[in-house]
């Protein structure tokens, strides 16, 4: 389905956007062209486009990359906006926040619009069920802890995990049991070529482990809200081991989402490593699928292998092979396997892409030749 009026967020915003004059539009052609860049300008004015804009500080590795151009998005004003940068520049990196990519080049030789649209709307209500359209630019951890605060429950697994809402279906984030897709109606996007707006039912998503259809690129689509299914009777999910050990000789019926929120913020603290002091990108492999076969093989050589039944085989625990590999909690020049969870890649400073890129290809190549299994960057490499 097409729809093409703009929503308009009712809610406050979790946090205000910041708005301001952010420099100028960099190039002007010639005769009539002037004359429509000029309008573009007046048109655009809230969003002005940066040039040699230094990312570090939009990426949670705190890589430096200079973006040729750099814009923000932050209301369904700056469509325009959009697709004339889209059409001139032939696509737009997207950006939310920044918390699974890897800049490998010094300069990026295009545009990065980063998502900033704030906003959060009840769009139905009842005993049972809340649906919300929230704005991709708002910050997924921030909305989770508003969502327990206000007794809006399926997320709180979710809690602390960085990166914005826009970006949650992209690799369809999961943690502790639970993925976002199982709360997920569906996705509104804006059509940068088209100007057109569509809502992808949860269905047409592609949804799979931290797969989506946008994971193989965003093609045209810009995602501008995501519209979730919640229940309003908290039932905690404690399936997950490292949960169930958390809540051990708890009552689990005096558990409140918020409380949930909490506990699992503390136990991401206590694996994870902060982006403010390490940089990182969480997991940065996925864990890989293999044949029962396979798995026969690898656990005949292992006995203490992890692994995860699934219906299309066996999942193994990736941070267990790189472990059994020794890169756990070691450190090869400025970058290094994280010591408490041997599934991040950790930057310990002025590390660059390439670099991360290189050794993430060491961790590959060792666990092959070690297992013959080879692991899956999840992180997306620009
Ligand atoms: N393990 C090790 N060594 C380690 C870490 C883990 O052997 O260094 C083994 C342990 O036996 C542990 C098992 O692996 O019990 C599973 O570990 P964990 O619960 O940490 O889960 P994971 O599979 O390593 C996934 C997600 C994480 C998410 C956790 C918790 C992926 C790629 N990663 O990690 O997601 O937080 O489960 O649910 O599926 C992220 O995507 O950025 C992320 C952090």
């Amino acid at each position: 389905m097409k729809i093409r009026t703009p929503f308009h967020f009712d809610e406050t915003p979790l946090r205000q956007s910041r708005v301001g004059f952010r420099g100028l539009v960099s190039r002007f052609g010639g005769g009539r062209e002037i004359i429509r860049t000029f309008a573009m300008v007046f048109q655009v004015f809230n969003i002005m486009v940066e040039t040699n804009k230094n990312l570090k500080d939009f990426n949670t590795f705190s890589i430096d990359c200079i973006a040729r151009e750099y814009a923000e998005f932050k209301s369904a004003e700056d469509f325009d906006m959009v697709q004339e940068l889209y059409a001139r520049r032939g696509g737009l990196r997207i950006l939310g926040g920044g918390s699974n990519t890897v800049f490998t080049e010094e300069v990026f030789d295009g545009c990065v619009l980063r998502v900033c649209n704030r906003g959060i709307e009840v769009l139905e209500e009842n005993e049972d069920f809340v649906v919300l359209r929230v704005a991709a630019g708002e910050v997924w951890r921030e909305f989770v802890r508003w969502c327990c605060e206000k007794m809006y429950c399926g997320l709180e697994n979710l809690a602390a995990i960085y990166g914005t809402v826009g970006a949650t279906p992209v690799q369809n984030i999961g943690a502790y049991g639970v993925q976002v897709a199982d709360y997920i109606e569906r996705v509104e996007c804006f059509n940068m070529a088209t100007g057109e707006m569509r809502s992808v039912n949860a269905r047409d998503c592609e949804f799979d482990y931290r797969y989506s259809r946008w994971k193989k690129g965003n093609g045209n689509e810009l995602i501008y809200s995501v519209v979730f299914r919640l229940r309003k009777h908290f039932v905690p999910q404690t399936g997950y081991a490292a949960v169930a050990r958390m809540l051990e000789g708890k009552e689990v019926k005096d558990l409140t989402p918020l409380a949930m929120c909490d506990m699992i913020t503390n136990l991401r603290n206590s694996k994870l490593p902060d982006v403010t002091v390490l940089g990182n990108a969480g997991s940065f492999f996925k864990n890989p699928t293999v044949s029962e076969e396979v798995f026969e093989r690898l656990k005949a050589e292992d006995e203490n292998l992890v692994s995860f039944k699934e219906n299309k085989g066996v999942k193994l625990s990736a941070a267990y092979l790189i472990e059994r590999c020794g890169f756990k909690g070691k450190r090869f020049g400025n970058v290094g396997m994280h010591a408490k969870q041997a599934l991040v890649l950790v930057n310990y400073g002025g590390a660059t892409g390439k670099e991360i890129v290189a050794f993430a290809k060491q961790v590959i190549e060792t666990v092959y030749d070690k297992y013959g299994v080879r692991l899956e960057i999840e992180a997306h490499i620009v």
